[in-house]
């Protein structure tokens, strides 16, 4: 098992294909409203990635991925495939946009609520998007990669929601899915778990569940994953460099401002 550590010239292809990912979320925002479908979704991001930003979305052909990102609508966890399904009031959805740039690999997604939130809806997608900004703060040289799945398991758990066990965050670079596997869970074995290095770049993506953990993939699709028990599902990821003092969100946007992070801090 290896870790690759990534030179400065691949840090900076990386931090570019980071920002452009993160651009991708930023200009699909206004598009994600009630009555638009996943499918047109799925257009105006592969039109904006290939002729707009000159880059390649990951996903499409990837293992047979038919389509060039991933919506995945309330009970959906993860990889749903954009289709003719239109988003309806109270929705809750997330995009996912991995893009490569001159080899490299930015890979990011966020939540919407789509029309007026329930109590519900909300409450699923912030206890998500906190227990990814915790895991983020975890990062920096000589800290353990298990100490992340700690503290996304401790926060989910303390406010009775799951963490998804079959799918976890990856190292990225030149590669979709590069070692290490991020678990987003204890699974008790953190000190036996990498030492985090500068120049080591993985994602953190927590798939938080308002009930049970367990998983279902269609048989129809291959792809899309779904909680077992129908309850909501909500996800949020970044692509994250280890830098000398800590960690450099590497598909970080505007929107996320001081706010965010500061609500996360008097967390810990
Ligand atoms: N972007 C997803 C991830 O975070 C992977 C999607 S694979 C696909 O790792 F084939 F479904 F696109
Ligand atoms: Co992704
Ligand atoms: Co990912």
């Amino acid at each position: 098992m290896s870790i690759s550590i990534k030179s400065s010239a691949d840090i900076d292809k990386m931090r570019i294909a980071g920002g452009l990912a993160a651009s991708v979320l930023d200009m699909i925002t206004p598009h994600v409203v009630v009555g638009i479908t996943t499918e047109h979704l799925d257009q105006i991001c592969h039109k904006f990635i290939v002729d707009e930003l000159g880059a390649i979305p990951a996903p499409l052909n990837y293992r047979g991925f038919p389509k060039s990102i991933c919506t995945s609508i309330n009970n959906v966890v993860c990889h749903g495939i954009p289709g003719e399904k239109k988003l309806k009031k109270g929705d809750i959805i997330n995009i996912d946009i991995t893009v490569i740039k001159d080899g490299f690999h930015g890979d990011t997604s966020k939540m919407f609520i789509v029309g007026k939130p329930s109590v519900k809806a909300t409450r699923i997608c912030k206890i998500a998007q906190e227990c990814m900004y915790l895991g983020i703060e975890q990062v920096k040289p000589g800290a353990r990669l298990g100490e992340i799945g700690q503290v996304i398991g401790a926060h989910a758990h303390a406010h009775n929601c799951s963490v998804v066990k079959d799918y976890c965050g990856h190292g990225i670079g030149l590669g979709f899915h590069e070692e290490p596997q991020v678990l987003h869970y204890d699974n008790g074995k953190t000190k036996h778990s990498p030492i985090l290095e500068p120049g080591m770049t993985f994602t953190i993506e927590p798939m938080i569940n308002l009930g049970n953990y367990q998983v279902v993939t269609s048989r129809l699709d291959g792809w899309t994953v779904t909680t077992k028990d129908r309850s909501l599902s909500a996800q949020w990821e970044h692509t994250i460099l280890v830098t000398e003092n800590g960690h450099e969100i590497l598909t970080h946007r505007e929107e996320e401002n001081v706010y965010t992070q500061k609500a996360v801090q008097s967390l810990l």
